[in-house]
C-alpha cells in the first residue's frame, strides 16, 4: 500500500454539504472518535464532541461566535480552528462555582480535525 492510499483512508466522510446549513453543528462518530461538525460562515471546522471540562455534549447547547465555541455548562470557550483554550470554566461568577468546578479538572485544548469538501461530502481527517 502507498503512503498516499493510506492517507486516503483516514479522510471520514461526514455529511453533504447541503445538510449543514451555516451556523449549524452536527455531532457525529468518525472512525472510532465522537466528533462535532460546525459550519461558521461556510467554513467547516471539526473538533471532538465533548466539552473538556467535564465531558458535556458541545451539541447540546453549545455556542458558536467569534470563531469560537463555548460549553453551555460553566461556558469554557475553545477556538474552533485550533481548538485553543480561552478560557476555563469561567460560570457562574457568582457564587464563584465555575471557578471551584474548573479547579477538579486540568486545563486542555480541545482537539481539532482537519476538514475538507469533497464532490458535495465534507470529509474529516482521523490521525
Ligand atoms: S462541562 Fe463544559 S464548561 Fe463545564
Amino acid at each position: 500500500m502507498s503512503e498516499i492510499e493510506f492517507i486516503e483512508e483516514k479522510w471520514f466522510n461526514a455529511v453533504k454539504v447541503n445538510k449543514l446549513r451555516t451556523g449549524k453543528k452536527k455531532m457525529l462518530t468518525l472512525g472510532k472518535k465522537l466528533v462535532l461538525l460546525i459550519n461558521s460562515e461556510g467554513n467547516y471546522f471539526a473538533t471532538e464532541a465533548l466539552c473538556r471540562h467535564m465531558r458535556w455534549p458541545l451539541a447540546w447547547g453549545a455556542k458558536v461566535s467569534d470563531d469560537c465555541i463555548r460549553c453551555p455548562l460553566h461556558q469554557t470557550t475553545h477556538k474552533i480552528d485550533d481548538g485553543s483554550l480561552v478560557e476555563w470554566s469561567p460560570f457562574p461568577l457568582f457564587p464563584a462555582y465555575g471557578k471551584l468546578v474548573g479547579k477538579f479538572s486540568k486545563q486542555k485544548d480541545l482537539r481539532t480535525y482537519p476538514t475538507r469538501v469533497l464532490g458535495d461530502m465534507i470529509q474529516v481527517y482521523i490521525a
